[in-house]
């Protein structure tokens, strides 16, 4: 079969496969010493972790909607990943798009600003693709609405702006270790707040959820030996001609699971956390390359991270200048086998289920919704080689 690289991923080598394996099974404080580590890394007093990222945005709403129950409407970009409306869905609040920057892909300031301050929550930031949000700006504006920030760098662990790390410039932040992100563990969220009040209130919703079960756990297991053998480019085509894995498929469902980390994820957490500036590093590189060779190009532009940041690159992001040319590039380099894909199917506003928990009756995001038919992403991760770049180039610089 010939090679087919993955969109993302991480590469696990024996090695760290038998240690997680045997400290998840020694459950002798693993746990615990992962969350401290982070805790130090991230210079934050208080770190917990639950089965999905989904699950950690889903505590932080409801943490926040304990301390303010009056307000229930969630300011999310208007382009995310669909987790973040299916989090606002599930915690019972309502949500109001705000459209996005193709610049940038961070927030369209002006709209942020002229959100109705009446009943507003939170505004969660969006570190698309590991590019950090302006999470000061956006503090400013909340705070003038009396509302929270939640920093969701689900996309953006290692990340940082003016050298502090995105996750931590929120009232609350949140990371996911899920398939694809910058340090993936099979699954798991991590919740991270400076504000005592706020991690009382997140002790609250912890204790409901459940401990991970035993067969979950075996699942979790099972998918972290299978999964570091097919993400090899020579096998990759496996898992990815399966519908049923739904690989890249990008679905809005606020009825997902909700536990605590499993045992098999919080050894992988501990196991890689030591790796994530040489992963990230890798990332940056690959991208740094990939931008300054396209550079220039009339067909494809590249958002740009902020002044002072220094982004991760989980994929590089390219905004074709038209949809023909979008679907002509991803034909030439997925047959290829570059691992480039598209990135989520739609804006949050063109989700017909999520509709009914709008906090508006009207809701419009042309800069989203544009992004969603235009953007191309490339693989930054550690299986890319110069090789893999050279045809990527290769193919853009055609058009
Ligand atoms: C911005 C954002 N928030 C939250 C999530 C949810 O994370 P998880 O997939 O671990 O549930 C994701 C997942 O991709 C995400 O991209």
């Amino acid at each position: 079969m010939p090679r087919r690289l993955p969109p993302a991923g991480v590469p696990l080598g024996g090695r760290v496969l038998l240690t997680a394996l045997s400290k998840a099974v020694a459950a002798n404080g693993t746990h615990e010493r992962a969350l401290r580590a982070l805790e130090s890394r991230l210079a934050v007093p208080h770190v917990s972790a639950v089965n999905t990222g989904r699950t950690a945005l889903w505590v932080a709403l409801r943490a926040l909607h304990r301390l303010r129950p009056e307000r229930n409407v969630v300011a999310i970009p208007a382009y995310t990943c669909f987790s973040v409306p299916a989090a606002v869905t599930r915690a019972g609040l309502q949500m109001h798009p705000v459209d996005i920057q193709p610049e940038t892909l961070d927030f369209d300031y002006a709209h942020l600003e002229s959100l109705p301050e009446k009943n507003l929550l939170c505004v969660v930031a969006g570190n698309l693709l590991g590019l950090v949000s302006d999470v000061p700006r956006i503090r400013q504006i909340a705070a003038a609405k009396g509302a929270f920030v939640v920093d969701d760098a689900a996309q953006a662990m290692g990340a940082t702006l003016q050298g502090k790390p995105a996750g931590t410039m929120g009232d609350v932040g949140l990371y996911s270790l899920g398939r694809g992100k910058a340090l993936p563990a099979v699954e798991g969220g991590i919740l991270v707040t400076r504000d005592a009040t706020i991690a009382e209130a997140i002790q609250a919703e912890l204790a409901q959820l459940p401990p991970a079960s035993w067969a979950h756990t075996a699942a979790v297991a099972a998918q972290m030996l299978a999964g570091a053998l097919l993400l090899h480019p020579g096998l990759y085509w496996l898992p990815d001609s399966l519908p049923f894995l739904k690989l890249g498929v990008t679905e809005y469902q606020p009825d997902f699971p909700r536990a605590r980390l499993c045992s098999i994820s919080a050894a992988l957490l501990a196991e890689m956390q030591p790796e994530l500036e040489r992963l990230n590093q890798i990332r940056r590189t690959n991208a740094q390359a990939l931008c300054a060779a396209l550079e220039g190009s009339s067909s494809f532009q590249l958002p740009q991270p902020l002044p002072g940041s220094e982004p991760v690159y989980l994929r590089l992001p390219v905004l074709a200048a038209s949809e023909e040319i979008r679907r002509a590039a991803l034909a030439r380099l997925q047959a290829a086998g570059l691992g480039a894909s598209g990135y989520y199917p739609s804006a949050v506003c063109d989700i017909p289920a999520a509709q009914m928990h709008w906090s508006v009756t009207q809701c419009h995001c042309p800069a989203a919704e544009s992004l969603a038919r235009r953007l191309i992403t490339l693989p930054t991760h550690p299986l890319v080689t110069v090789r893999d770049r050279e045809a990527m180039i290769r193919i853009l610089r055609e058009f």
